[in-house]
């Protein structure tokens, strides 16, 4: 296990993803029923950017350090009021932590982490919070544990390192799984575009799994085409909740031209019910 989010915190693939992941729990908090919230490769939950690692990379002022004026669209507003106070800080909230701050007294949340001192650092990030427990297992032995929540209404975080030359082969697998433990779970993954992956498969197969509502959206630093680098970020979402596809893709050309985007794409895969 090499890969530390610290190097890549706040770029724009968080944006990316961390906009994603506000819109649908605002969306999902309009009703008052209980949600559970698993966040299955947690990170740190909080990053230094001043830190040593952050500083190498400076990432961030690709992606976070691009908004830091008044003129941003309501929708984005959503997911950067939970992070432009600690950015003032030279902090990025990850993933839990952002989730920590929608939560309702109703809701919880199973923040997961594999790494062992990630996994620390990821506990006393959260130790404050009654709602969330924070668990250091695989991440699809997690989910598998936790699905169906017994609250009924879900929402899981599947964001893996792709270290693993097999991710895709694995979460093609596990989508499976989910579908058969959890169908009317909406779900949250996120890949990277790389010119070499087969992303072309990851999306056949959720495709093929005929979850209704089943959307997708790539944003690209650089053409698909180009070799050896990190081309760009894409999301599937499973049972997208209601208009969120239609406010994320509306605010696709303001992100495209802060975040120096040289293409944005979405589409369904599984048509909107
Ligand atoms: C991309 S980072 C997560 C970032 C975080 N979701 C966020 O948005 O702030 C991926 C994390 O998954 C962890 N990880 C790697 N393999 C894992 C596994 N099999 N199960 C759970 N976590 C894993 C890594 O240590 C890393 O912290």
């Amino acid at each position: 296990m090499n890969y530390r989010h610290i190097y890549h915190a706040g770029n724009f693939a968080d944006v990316m993803k961390h906009l994603a992941l506000a819109l649908v729990l605002e969306y999902l908090q309009r009703k008052d029923a209980p949600l559970c919230i698993i966040d299955a490769h947690g990170g740190i939950g909080m990053y230094d950017l001043n830190s040593v690692e952050a500083q190498k990379t400076r990432e961030w002022e690709e992606g976070i350090g691009q908004f830091k004026d008044a003129a941003i669209p309501e929708d984005f507003k959503i997911y950067y009021d939970l992070v432009k106070h600690d950015l003032a800080a030279h902090q990025y909230a990850g993933s839990p932590k952002l989730i920590n701050r929608m939560l309702r007294v109703q809701d919880r949340l199973i923040a997961n982490e594999l790494h062992p001192e990630d996994f620390e650092t990821l506990k006393e990030n959260l130790r404050r919070e009654k709602n969330a427990v924070v668990t250091n297992l695989d991440a699809y032995e997690c989910i598998r544990a936790n699905i169906p929540p017994k609250e009924k209404r879900g929402l899981v975080l599947i964001d893996p390192p792709f270290e693993k030359t097999d991710e895709f082969q694995t979460l093609i697998k596990q989508m499976q799984e989910w579908k058969k433990r959890f169908a009317t779970g909406v779900y949250l993954l996120w890949y990277p575009i790389k010119s070499h992956l087969a992303i072309g498969g990851l999306k056949e197969a959720a495709t093929a799994l005929g979850i209704p509502s089943t959307w997708c959206v790539e944003t690209l630093m650089y053409p698909r085409h180009v070799e050896n680098t990190f081309n760009g970020s894409g999301l599937i979402l499973f049972n997208a909740p209601y208009q969120v596809p239609a406010r994320y893709e509306a605010l696709l050309p303001f992100l495209k031209e802060r975040l120096g985007l040289v293409d944005t794409a979405s589409q369904w895969l599984v048509s909107d019910r």
